[in-house]
């Protein structure tokens, strides 16, 4: 088809081109039949442009916009001149001038679409996953994409500036331990045989380290089989990085450079730094998560002591039996009435609390049904605790110590929304630091690392490897973003000794560990660098630079809940053809 090309994009004309012939090329975004003149918005990702069909001017290309519909295709030319007083829009770039058009081609028809290209549709996710092209039409996506290429090309720029190389890892590898299940490939080739879709780059970025790249960086697709959520896809990116000769601080300075970088270019904002580190221990027993969000104050706090020994039975028992008391002050919450107060008691049930214990604060002094089976300086000392003062509400409850604070943790985020504590415009990051190198797997019955195999523990706590592994901590830190992990990374082990001791304590046989990263054993004792680094998910950073609240929104095909995209209906059958040749047959479990 031979057609006009644009010369101008359709946000692209201001007051200042009146007068000039132009050619735009576009879809169709709304039509209106105003007396008898023909007026259509031409949409593209740059703008919309209003043109004008008038009978008079030119009836052939009025005949052809009477038949024009939403999202039809067209090329139109004409004249650019400028609104009658009154008919500008001033909400509009483009607002106000108009194209008077001489010449229109149809170049593509299209379908009634499901949906109305626009902002504020009301129609299902799964409507918007199965027509994605006409879902990213749309002015909010089309400003997604832009906003995630702009991050892009800022975070590229960034690590060349500082020396980083961007190599490509392979997707066709060995199954790699980052603690999700593997998506595997057969092979055709090597019948039985497997390669698995890289969970991260994690070891081949430290192999890298030992071949000398010295800094490393990768935008880069991981693959994990596991549960989603509106901050998980079973396809994700990371900004993927690792540095030679470092140590933590390092790692924080570089990281730290390039969030005030992307923040300050894409929304101006001048983020202080350096970012606050909150061990992992604080974190848990001040928020109940180790991603908390410090838009709000609203900490957890333990008043166990308080009521050691008192004559409330409830809390005195269970403070035998190994519970702890801790709680939460709502200021200015000491007006709620009896049916608020048992909302917050079924929010706390619904957590997984036993009930909820609660306090008002007024004239100074604790009012609540329990009251009386404290004493005076008890109360005052709980006030005092939980740093209460007239029309605050305190509210207490009592759980073993691993599941009190995930409880309060998840009351406090709720209450958090509900009580308009947050606001949507503040961006809070911090380290988290100091996290457990392992936790006890009760199922398999073994340490297994909390980060993943390869995680320096700390210097000083290495002597406690051998007789309370529990207690040390590893050279981890994630950053936290408004309660978002969106980094994570670590100081790596480099030292064949060390590695092998702990592979020993995590069950891992010196034949396992061959079988499974014996690449990496075998590199390191050819001159491995001290090296460490990190990993962004690059999903989740978009998503809350760009307002979004699920990373669905920010990548251009996604998977829905249950790991299937609508749109080309993967995963689907293949031909038999296809299974013979890879040497597979399926077991139908019906
Ligand atoms: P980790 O497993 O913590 O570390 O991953 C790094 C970051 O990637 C993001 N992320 C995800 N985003 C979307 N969907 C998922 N399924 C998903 N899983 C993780 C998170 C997370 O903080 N190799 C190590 C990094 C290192 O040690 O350098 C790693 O992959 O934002």
């Amino acid at each position: 088809m031979i057609f006009k090309k644009r010369t101008h994009t359709c946000g692209e004309l201001r007051a200042t081109d009146v007068g000039k012939t132009v050619t735009l090329n576009g879809w169709v975004d709304r039509r209106r039949d105003l007396g008898g003149l023909i007026f259509i918005d031409l949409r593209d990702r740059y703008g919309k442009t209003q043109i004008v069909f008038s009978p008079q001017h030119n009836l052939e290309a009025y005949q052809i916009a009477k038949e024009l519909k939403s999202e039809y295709v067209i090329s139109v030319t004409g004249k650019v001149e400028r609104r009658p007083k009154g008919a500008e829009n001033p909400s509009l770039p483009t607002g106000e001038i108009d194209v008077l058009v001489d010449e229109v081609q149809i170049l593509s028809k299209s379908e009634n679409p499901p949906f109305l290209i626009e902002d504020d549709i009301n129609v299902s996710e799964e409507l918007r996953l199965k027509y994605r092209y006409l879902d990213l039409r749309r002015p909010s996506m089309q400003a997604n994409f832009l906003i995630r290429h702009k991050m892009a090309q800022i975070v590229r720029k960034y690590f060349d500036e500082n020396n980083f190389l961007e190599i490509e890892t392979s997707f066709l590898v060995k199954s790699t331990p980052e603690g999700a299940r593997d998506f595997l490939v057969p092979s055709r080739i090597h019948p039985g045989k497997f390669y698995a879709l890289p969970q991260s780059p994690q070891l081949y970025k430290q192999i890298l380290m030992v071949a000398g790249f010295d800094r490393y960086f990768q935008i880069v697709k991981c693959f994990r089989d596991e549960d989603l959520r509106a901050d998980r896809q079973p396809e994700f990116t990371q900004i993927d990085v690792e540095m030679s000769f470092v140590t933590e601080e390092d790692v924080f300075n570089i990281v730290e450079g390039l969030m005030v970088r992307l923040f300050k270019e894409i929304k101006n904002i001048e983020i202080p730094t350096p970012f606050p580190r909150i061990p992992y221990t604080e974190a848990i027993q001040t928020y109940g998560t180790d991603k908390p969000d410090l838009r709000f104050d609203l900490k957890i706090v333990n008043v166990t002591d308080i009521f050691k020994g008192t004559e409330f039975k409830v809390f005195r028992e269970a403070i035998e039996n190994g519970n702890l008391i801790c709680g939460l002050n709502l200021q200015g919450c000491g007006n709620y009435s009896r049916k608020q107060i048992d909302e917050i008691t079924t929010l706390a049930k619904n957590y997984g609390a036993g009930g909820l214990i609660h306090f008002k604060v007024e004239n100074g002094e604790l009012e609540s049904p329990v009251a009386k089976y404290m004493s005076k300086f008890s109360l005052q000392k709980l006030k005092q605790q939980m740093n209460s003062k007239d029309g605050d509400l305190i509210i207490l409850i009592s759980d073993k110590p691993e599941k009190i604070y995930s409880i309060l943790g998840n009351i406090r985020l709720e209450l958090g929304r509900k009580l308009n504590l947050i606001d949507e415009d503040d961006f809070k990051l911090a380290w988290i630091v100091d996290f457990p190198l392992l936790e006890w797997d009760d199922e398999e019955n073994r340490w297994v690392s909390v980060h993943h195999p390869f995680t320096a523990p700390k210097i000083e706590d290495i002597e406690l490897l051998d007789v309370d592994p529990g207690k040390v901590r590893a050279r981890a830190y994630d950053l936290v973003l408004n309660g978002n992990e969106i980094a994570g990374g670590s100081i790596r082990i480099h030292d064949a000794e060390l590695q092998q001791k702990i592979f020993k304590l995590l069950g891992i046989s010196e034949e396992e560990a061959k079988r499974k990263f014996g690449f990496l054993i075998e590199a390191f004792k050819y001159g491995a660098p001290p090296h460490g680094g990190i990993a962004f998910g690059f999903d989740r950073l978009v998503m809350l630079f760009t307002g979004m609240k699920s990373i669905r929104d920010v990548i251009a095909f996604p998977k829905t809940s249950s790991a299937i995209s609508l749109m080309d209906e993967a995963p689907s059958e293949v031909d038999p053809k296809q299974l013979e040749e890879l040497h597979i047959q399926i077991k139908r479990e019906d």
